[in-house]
């Protein structure tokens, strides 16, 4: 089985979030189960890395293109250069009008390669419109929902002809969506099987409130069966308390201590416990409603945040950056975040909504008690015998169960047998590497089901 997937971020080379980390770990361990395995993302001038040349030349309706290629743990990992993919940065506002190139240019550079794989596997919406036109190609089809609420639209009249596809696909049985080209729409409608990373997710995204307009389309594809969730894993080498560079390394809950200390001494902070919080600063993950809790929180905690984003929020985190119980450092820090994860007693996500999440799988390997919202995959890796769950969305919500944390703090012995709990847990990729292949398979024995 050769599998090509085809996303707009992959770590070590690009990356602005999770959906990077899964494109790292997701191939390298399918190869590692036997498959064969290819990876294509943009070619970035920001790009980490220095492919090698592999090809170059003109393709029509696009222009210039050439691709690199870099191998590492059995994975082709290959990168397409346009001349959209020029700028620095990964992200722009004209993104539908450069993930529409870059999706059309995926077929003809895998015949100018000579590639074909078993299985186009696209990620959320920039990988859409390649999935669609790997689909009218007669090829099988995968595509993997990480976050639904960005779904890559644009007003038709402008878009259409950045696609290249045929007029009948432009029906609301195809890819229009009130009256907009929609790329997530693209991938979901014309993909033979639908996953997104976590099974709650997979069912929140059916109903009005998670859907994002899309949810008709995902109750069908449900009926249909062509529509499941497969929680997504950790990194664990990359993330292992026992080997951790940044941190005072430690496998049991009572080697944690000196990284606390140390997270106390580098903020200045008293002895209060500390709720650690390493997130993108934005609606989705609930960060008002962090920042209405704090005046509760810093009676019983010291708050340690790390996190870029919404420039509202960013101020809002700034000003309480001169507490004493509160810690603010704006932006990525990837040793902080290590110290963050490793110091904190307990970490706060008050998601509002959830795919999966990364940040919770970490803590719990770093013994910091998750403290989140009931919501997709949060509710899929935080046991309640371990973690803090609520369910409303609102500060006092939020409150109450940092208050549930604290007290069942003065219980050390309590603790422990939940930071140990969660220690133990397996985040790893095997199992769902194993899923992804299994459906690869069925795709390839059965006819597909998306229209044509
Ligand atoms: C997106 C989602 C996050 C998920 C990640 C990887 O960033 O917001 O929940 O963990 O993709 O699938």
């Amino acid at each position: 089985m050769h599998v090509l997937h085809v996303a707009s971020e992959v770590f070590p080379y690009s990356r602005s979030g999770g959906l990077g980390d899964v494109l790292a770990a997701l191939p390298a361990q399918q190869a590692r189960l036997g498959a064969g395995v290819s990876v294509l993302s943009p070619w970035y001038a920001a790009l980490a890395g220095e492919p090698g040349e592999v090809w170059r030349g003109e393709l029509p309706g696009i222009g210039p293109a050439r691709v690199g290629e870099l191998r590492e743990g059995g994975v082709r990992f290959l990168f397409l250069g346009l001349p959209a993919f020029g700028r620095p940065g990964l992200y722009h506002p004209d993104d539908v009008e450069r993930f529409c190139a870059f999706g059309r240019a995926v077929l003809p550079v895998l015949e100018a390669l000579d590639l074909r794989p078993g299985v186009l596997h696209g990620h959320d919406w920039q990988a859409g419109l390649a999935v669609a036109h790997a689909h009218l190609a007669g090829w099988r089809t995968a595509f993997t929902i990480h976050n639904l609420q960005y779904q890559g639209r644009w007003t038709l009249p402008e878009a259409r002809a950045w696609t290249g596809l045929p007029e009948w696909a432009f029906g609301p049985e195809g890819v229009e969506f009130h009256g907009d080209l929609n790329l997530m729409k693209a991938g979901l409608t014309f993909a033979d099987a639908v996953t997104t990373v976590s099974p709650t997710y997979a069912r929140e995204i059916t109903t009005p409130e998670y859907g994002e307009g899309l949810d008709g389309l995902l109750v069908r594809l449900t009926l249909e069966g062509r529509l499941s969730g497969i929680l997504n894993g950790l990194d664990q080498d990359r993330w292992n308390p026992a080997t951790d560079p940044d941190t005072v390394p430690f496998r049991d809950p009572a080697g944690k201590g000196p990284n606390g200390e140390r997270l106390c001494a580098e903020f200045g902070l008293d002895a209060a416990p500390i709720l650690g919080v390493v997130s993108r600063l934005a609606d989705q993950k609930g960060m008002d409603l962090l920042l209405l809790s704090l005046p509760g929180l810093v009676r019983e905690w010291n708050v340690v945040v790390l996190g870029g984003g919404d420039p509202l929020l960013t101020a809002a985190l700034t000003g309480w950056g001169h507490h004493p119980r509160v810690a603010f450092v704006p932006g990525m820090n990837e040793p902080l975040a290590h110290r963050i994860y490793a110091g904190a007693d307990a970490f706060a996500m008050p998601s509002r909504f959830e795919p999966c999440g990364l940040s919770q799988m970490i803590a719990l390997r770093y013994g910091t008690l998750p403290v989140v919202r009931a919501t997709g995959g949060l509710v899929d890796t935080v046991p309640g015998d371990v973690g803090f769950l609520f369910g409303e969305a609102s500060p006092q919500a939020l409150t109450a169960a940092c208050a549930d944390a604290r007290r069942a703090l003065e219980d050390r012995a309590g603790w422990e047998a939940r930071m140990t709990r969660g220690m133990e847990l397996d985040f790893g990729w095997e199992n769902p590497a194993r899923h992804y292949l299994e459906l690869y398979g069925r795709l390839s024995a059965g006819t597909p089901a998306a229209p044509s």
